[in-house]
């Protein structure tokens, strides 16, 4: 893994230069992306970068890491509607070619549908990833097989928890979701993990400091060939302790 502490803003500049260089190489590439609050600055980045001229997504394709199970693409905290928020209107990517998963009617058929139409469309060639304070990457919580394909999950209390803050109450945060699995993501041919804030210290020490074990599902990016670590100073503070 290569490690890059900086500042959040610099680390959103630092990570946006790696969709430049991509979409400069390959204008037709094969985007993972990912909610959260962790991708917003990289995501206006993007934006302004975008409205410079400095980036064209107008050929590329993307693939959205999960979505909530019962929520409609138009409910305001499905992550299709924080997509389309966050990035897609602000960029010139055509939105038929941006995929999420749809998280009505799911059945674990159409769940590994979405891998089908991942390799079909050639692979993802850049997977962008946060992480959980469990150490979840997408939807997948501890103890998910590393062999996992895009499946239906229960969420965790503590991922319901970390989550209600966007939500009325904590019943109305769903209980299930529909989540790219640990053996998608680890096929990408590049990954970009995320972290910001003191919060994240811990699962940042364990994913790159400790054994690799689906306890700490982030840790198997240890095993990838190409994965960078973004954290700013806070989410790096116990790395070496
Ligand atoms: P966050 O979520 O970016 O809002 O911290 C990350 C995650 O749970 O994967």
């Amino acid at each position: 893994m290569k490690i890059v502490i900086d500042t959040s803003e610099a680390i959103a500049q630092k990570a946006a230069e790696k969709y430049v260089e991509l979409l400069d190489a390959k204008p037709d590439a094969v985007l993972g992306l990912a909610t959260g609050s962790t991708p917003l600055g990289l995501y206006a980045e993007l934006a302004k970068l975008c409205a410079r001229g400095k980036i064209t997504f107008a050929k590329a394709h993307s693939f959205n890491l999960d979505e909530y199970m019962g929520l409609e693409g138009t409910h305001d905290q499905s992550y299709r509607y924080f997509m389309n928020e966050n990035l897609f209107s602000h960029v010139d990517m055509r939105i038929e070619e941006t995929h999420v998963p749809s998280g009505v009617d799911v059945t674990e058929q159409t769940a590994a549908d979405y891998d089908k139409l991942i390799e079909q469309a050639g692979g993802i060639d850049l997977q962008l990833l946060g992480i959980g304070n469990n150490g979840h990457i997408g939807f997948n919580e501890p103890n998910t097989p590393f062999g996992s394909k895009t499946h239906i999950v229960e969420l965790t209390d503590s991922t319901r928890q970390a989550n209600k803050r966007f939500f009325n109450s904590l019943e109305e945060v769903p209980t299930h979701a529909v989540t790219m699995g640990i053996s998608t993501v680890m096929h990408a041919k590049s990954i970009i993990l995320m972290a910001i804030g003191a919060g994240k210290a811990q699962c940042i020490k364990d994913t790159v400091e400790g054994p690799v074990t689906e306890a700490v599902p982030a840790s198997v990016l240890q095993l990838h060939p190409d994965c960078t670590v973004y954290l700013d100073y806070e989410a790096a503070s116990l790395l070496g302790k």
